[in-house]
């Protein structure tokens, strides 16, 4: 069986790519370019669904409580870093929904707004990747017994279901790098 860790690890290579996408068009639309509002709408639905509510919950409810738990200081003080910044990309990727079907065109210090916010998520998103893999992912295996961590596989997958697998994901996402990540660029 997979550790939980690589669940997790597969899930930031997704995270990843639709960041890219989201920075791709936020790049577009600082630029001038007309929003695109169904593109943006899947990326905004991509992190909504799948990275909060899907990749964020597995991290934020089973892993970092148990690293918290059987770590020391400096797990908690790397678990209360994390839970910070969850929160900050939570309240970004809302102010971004406001902006995904705009009723008229965007000014210009609108769409500076836009690219910027888009860009400080994916910031946020990518300094919470690197504070868990070199540092929370090595504490829970190292420090979680593999018992205490056999139901996190399945509740993981229970989210999974929920919400969408990461292949349902990976497929919704592909025509948006092709257009986004490597076009637009
Ligand atoms: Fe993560």
């Amino acid at each position: 069986m997979h550790r939980p860790t690589d669940n997790l690890r597969a899930d930031h290579v997704l995270t990843a790519q639709g960041l890219a996408v989201l920075v791709g068009i936020g790049g577009h639309v600082r630029a001038g370019g007309p929003f695109p509002a169904a593109d943006c709408a899947m990326a905004l639905r991509f992190l909504r669904e799948f990275v909060l509510a899907v990749h964020l919950r597995k991290e934020i409810e089973l892993v970092c409580p148990a690293v918290a738990m059987r770590g020391d200081d400096r797990a908690a003080e790397l678990v209360g870093e994390l839970m910070r910044l969850h929160e900050e990309v939570g309240e970004l990727i809302h102010s971004l929904i406001l902006f995904w079907v705009p009723v008229d065109d965007l000014t210009a210090e609108e769409r500076a707004v836009f690219a910027d916010t888009c860009e400080a998520v994916a910031a946020r998103l990518a300094r919470m990747q690197q504070l868990e893999e070199t540092q929370l992912f090595p504490a829970c295996d190292a420090s979680i017994p593999a018992d205490d961590q056999l139901d996190w596989i399945d509740r993981f997958g229970q989210l999974e279901q929920e919400r969408g697998p990461r292949t349902i994901w990976a497929q919704r996402l592909a025509p948006l790098l092709l257009q986004w990540r490597i076009g637009s660029q």
